[in-house]
């Protein structure tokens, strides 16, 4: 029997509460499959883990995670910890050092979410948005001098290097090539961006002629928020730099219903490290606590984890769960208008994998 060591970090907040929901209806699934074996292990890192040792994990902690096959993430952000020390404390730094360089993140009205747009249905919005995870804008270079002084100065330097660029447009094209469509938007500025960003349109340009079967097409990022609201269906799959990405996702997170549903996979496609999978969701300090956090998003991300790790029927099975549980109006948390808690999604999506045939 297949057995897969999964680390488990929940790190701060709600991510708690749908890390905890997610190991129980993973588990849940591996019974019910009866084929594979899922070894999880739990790690407390993040702001508390923080408060107490100064750091957000411990020294040899990516030593620690190579071990594993697929490491399972919530969210990271505390409302008294700076959000620059909690994500470059934890969450990039394990998606740097560990070449997650494919940030892929899927987008459909789940059966039974009403989305915000109207005349919209599931048939017109089904994308998969890939974010490079490694470069651009979320590299690190910059600094500050004259800290505070009124000639103080800071600089936030973009890094796009061919290397990086080429790995994820090839990344972008196979992914397009998989669907049905094979349908590719590849986002840039390269209107006002004249460096980076006309680099990245040559090399799609030469990448592209490695995949005559997609069709691609390019947009400027302010366009493509018009797009992605006023004509959704017109795309599929999308390519774009890490921040570009980040922003273009929450915006089709929150036009697929909400951000509590959304899932993400941080990638390393040769598979030297392990894989990330999490939520795309933050910690939510707002709602910490009350047990109504959306697990869906949570969820939705273990599906790819199995994927990944090879048992692509127990993924279709989780997927027709949750979307057993979404079609059901009084399972809905109140982010998406309903009053379900936590806890009783988790029962229905655990009730509807055991009774899947
Ligand atoms: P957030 O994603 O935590 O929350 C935004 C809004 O969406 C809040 O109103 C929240 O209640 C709601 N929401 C998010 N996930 C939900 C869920 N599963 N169910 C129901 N409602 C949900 O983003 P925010 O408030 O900007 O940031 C809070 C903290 O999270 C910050 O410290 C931020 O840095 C961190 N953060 C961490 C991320 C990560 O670990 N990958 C991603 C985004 C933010
Ligand atoms: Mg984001």
């Amino acid at each position: 029997m297949n057995s897969y060591k999964i680390a488990a970090v929940p790190g701060d907040g709600i991510g708690k509460e749908v890390i905890a929901a997610g190991v129980e209806v993973l588990q849940a699934l591996a019974d019910r499959d009866g084929g594979f074996k899922l070894d999880f292990e739990s790690f407390d890192w993040g702001s508390d883990y923080y408060k107490k040792h100064g750091i957000m994990m411990p020294e040899d902690g990516r030593e620690t995670l190579k071990k594993f096959d697929a490491i399972y993430f919530g969210a990271v952000g505390a409302p008294d910890v700076p959000d620059h020390i909690t994500l470059w404390g934890l969450r990039l730094a394990i998606c740097q050092p560990f070449d997650q360089y494919a940030n892929v993140r899927p987008t459909r009205i789940l059966p039974g979410i009403q989305g915000p747009l109207r005349n919209v249905e599931a048939k017109d919005l089904d994308w998969v948005i890939v974010r490079e995870n490694s470069e651009g804008e979320y590299a690190g270079q910059g600094g500050r001098s004259h800290r505070g002084f009124p000639e103080e100065v800071a600089t936030e330097v973009t890094i796009f290097t061919r290397a990086g660029v080429t790995r994820i447009m090839r990344f972008a094209f196979e992914l397009a090539r998989s669907r049905p469509r094979k349908l590719l938007t590849v986002v840039t500025k390269s209107n006002a961006q004249r460096h980076g960003m006309v680099m990245w349109d040559e090399i799609a340009a030469e990448v592209a002629q490695d995949y005559p079967d997609v069709t691609w097409d390019k947009m400027l990022v302010d366009a493509m928020t018009m797009r992605m609201t006023l004509k959704p269906g017109t795309l599929d799959t999308i390519v774009a730099t890490n921040l570009h990405a980040d922003i273009l996702s929450d915006l089709a997170a929150a036009l697929a219903g909400s951000l509590g549903i959304a899932p993400t996979a941080n990638l390393n496609p040769e598979r030297h490290f392990p894989s990330m999978f999490e939520p795309i969701h933050g910690s939510a300090f707002d709602i910490t606590g009350k047990g109504i956090a959306n697990p869906v998003g949570t969820f939705w991300t273990a599906t790819m984890m199995l994927e990944h790790l090879g048992e692509k029927p127990a993924a279709e099975r989780l997927m027709r769960a949750i979307e057993r549980v979404t079609v059901d109006p009084s399972l809905h948390t109140p982010d998406l208008g309903g009053q379900a808690t936590t806890r009783q999604v988790t029962d229905a999506v655990i009730a509807a994998i055991q009774g899947d045939n």
